[in-house]
């Protein structure tokens, strides 16, 4: 009974996703720009993001050199009542239900490492989430950003230390977000990780 019990939750998370989500921007793709000095970096370059499927309701954030129909349509949704300026959901039209799909940055090993994985699933558009932060999204001239402190209490000071991109768990290359707290000469960059910028490329 494991499946339905899913499904079930799934469809509650769901209902309160489709009562808050409201769309207001323009739709974009994000396409990753190489930070400077990466000169054995290029393949990360130009890679468009897209969902992969990992569970009912669940993706990982992967990136593909083609825009395709499964590249990931973007778009930015107001926090109702925020206190923080310019704080989004950022959601995603996948093409494939009525719903958005939100993007979260993922607590999996608890704020503690050094860069961690993003998750689009389901039922987004709340401000808690099991997974993860679901807010704090805003676009400037460099792309999408991200801070910490909305919806994360606990969190005196901004961790986002920007966009990683590696090849790790997937076949594709798979989105990540550093933690600026280990922005330190000593910590190592994988060979199979670029930093990179990801800039919205309106449709
Ligand atoms: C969001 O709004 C844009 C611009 O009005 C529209 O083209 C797009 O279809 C909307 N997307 C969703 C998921 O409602
Ligand atoms: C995407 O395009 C492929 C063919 O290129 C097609 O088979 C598939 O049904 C399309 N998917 C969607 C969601 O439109
Ligand atoms: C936002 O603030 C208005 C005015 O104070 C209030 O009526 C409304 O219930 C609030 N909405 C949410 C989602 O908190
Ligand atoms: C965009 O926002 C990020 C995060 O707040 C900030 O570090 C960066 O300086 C901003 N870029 C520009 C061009 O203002």
């Amino acid at each position: 009974m494991q499946f339905p019990t899913t499904l079930l939750a799934l469809s509650a998370l769901i209902a309160t996703a489709v009562s808050q989500s409201v769309n207001t921007s323009q739709e974009y793709n994000l396409k990753t720009c190489l930070k400077p000095n990466q000169p054995d970096k290029r393949r990360f370059e130009n890679l468009y993001l897209y969902a992969y499927h990992t569970g009912a309701g669940e993706n990982d954030a992967v990136f593909d050199a083609a825009l395709t129909n499964v590249s990931a349509k973007g778009f930015l949704s107001p926090v109702t009542n925020s206190t923080v300026p310019d704080n989004n959901f950022q959601e995603f039209d996948l093409g494939t239900q009525p719903y958005p799909w939100t993007m979260i940055m993922a607590d999996s090993v608890n704020f503690y490492a050094a860069w961690q994985p993003v998750r689009i699933n389901a039922g987004g558009g709340s401000t808690s989430s099991d997974y993860g932060i679901e807010t704090g999204f805003f676009i400037n001239t460099t792309g999408l950003q991200w801070t910490s402190s909305p919806g994360n209490a606990g969190t005196a000071q901004d961790e986002f230390g920007g966009w990683l991109v590696c090849n790790w768990w997937h076949e594709g290359p798979q989105l990540f977000f550093r933690n600026i707290y280990y922005d330190t000469p000593e910590l190592f960059t994988p060979c199979s990780c670029a930093d990179v910028y990801l800039i919205p490329e309106y449709l």
